[in-house]
């Protein structure tokens, strides 16, 4: 294939969304993580797959950099999980010495890539990569609003016994409790859910929304989500690779736009070949406006928390 894209961290997320791209044949893949045989193995077992599955995407599995060399896109899921009664903050000090040192080696051999940020605490980790790496803000991105904004979907969907399909439906602000989930920009087939539902199970769905990995952690209890979560990587990925221009929401670093400055928060972007094109600024209303300062504070926390630790 002409592109190739790097998935830091062989675990879940990361084996689940190597698996992904290979068969959609988006793309060669290298999958990397610190123990050994892991990404050996697991890249051996999907390319075991591929007559079956029929498709020609190379894969490779290393616990080095240089089989990464020159990736169009890196996909960072190194880390460690949640565990059940964890909070997805509790994880800040592990996982921001990780980024660090996975951000400088992917940073070192794939000067040009863009990068998709999956590790938790997903915005605080945004900041440790951008930082890290030197890269401009167009190339630096946060999944979980494609992943947030789908489990409001899939709820939407059972709730009104309609195809997903027919669904879109909008969650920014950071990745944690006080993400802000829109009735407002969420619809079927177009028609705005606030016409369909009641406010009642509006605020429902949009709490299970809230709650929804803490759900699944509950449920899984020696990890955390990661079929949806590899799913929203990938197709960030597919619209960068194909250059689709789609608008999702992701973690971007904002400077004023929504008023918020400095800081990797959840809004609509426009993604593309050299990452973000567009940041989409929605006007909203007072109490959506405030939720969401509210969710950009809780960041503002966590980044300043990091800043504490030495
Ligand atoms: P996992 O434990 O299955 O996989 C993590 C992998 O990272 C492991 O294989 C581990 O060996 C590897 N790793 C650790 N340190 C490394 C290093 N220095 N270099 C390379 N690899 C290293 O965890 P899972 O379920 O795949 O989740 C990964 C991360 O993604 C976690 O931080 C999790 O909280 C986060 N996450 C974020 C989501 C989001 O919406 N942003 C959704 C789901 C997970
Ligand atoms: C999730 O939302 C753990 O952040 C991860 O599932």
């Amino acid at each position: 294939m002409n592109q190739k894209v790097t998935v830091v961290g062989a675990g879940n997320v990361g084996a689940t969304a190597a698996q992904r791209l290979a068969e959609k044949e988006l793309c060669d893949v290298v999958l990397i993580d610190i123990v050994e045989g892991i990404p050996q193995g697991k890249s051996l077992d999907l390319a075991e797959a591929a007559p079956i599955e029929k498709h020609d995407a190379h894969l490779t599995g290393s616990n080095t950099y240089e089989a990464s060399a020159n990736s169009n896109i890196v996909i960072i899921t190194a880390g460690i999980p949640r565990k059940p009664g964890m909070s997805r903050d509790d994880l800040l000090a592990t996982n921001r010495g990780i980024i660090k040192t996975v951000t400088r080696q992917v940073a070192n051999y794939s000067p040009n890539a863009v990068l998709i940020i999956v590790s938790n605490p997903l915005d605080a980790m945004c900041h440790v990569a951008m930082e890290e790496s030197g890269f401009p803000k167009q190339r630096v991105i946060g999944m979980a609003g494609v992943l947030d904004s789908a489990r409001f979907r899939a709820f939407i969907a059972e709730e009104l016994n309609v195809s997903v399909e027919n669904i879109q439906a909008l969650v920014l602000g950071g990745h944690g409790d006080s993400m802000v989930p829109l009735p407002r920009f969420s619809t079927v087939s177009g028609i705005p859910i606030t016409e369909l539902l009641s406010p009642e199970r509006i605020e429902a769905l949009a709490t299970r929304t809230r709650n929804g990995g803490a759900e699944i952690v509950g449920l899984l209890k020696t990890g955390s989500a990661y079929y949806a979560p590899a799913s929203a990587a990938v197709e960030m990925a597919e619209s960068i690779l194909k250059d689709k221009k789609k608008i999702l929401p992701c973690a971007a670093y904002l400077e004023g736009e929504y008023g918020v400055s400095g800081l990797f928060v959840g809004v609509p972007i426009k993604l593309g070949k050299n990452g973000i094109e567009q940041i989409i600024c929605l006007s909203l209303t007072d109490h959506e406006k405030q939720a969401l300062v509210k969710s950009a504070a809780a960041v503002q926390e966590l980044v300043n928390a990091m800043k504490k630790i030495s």
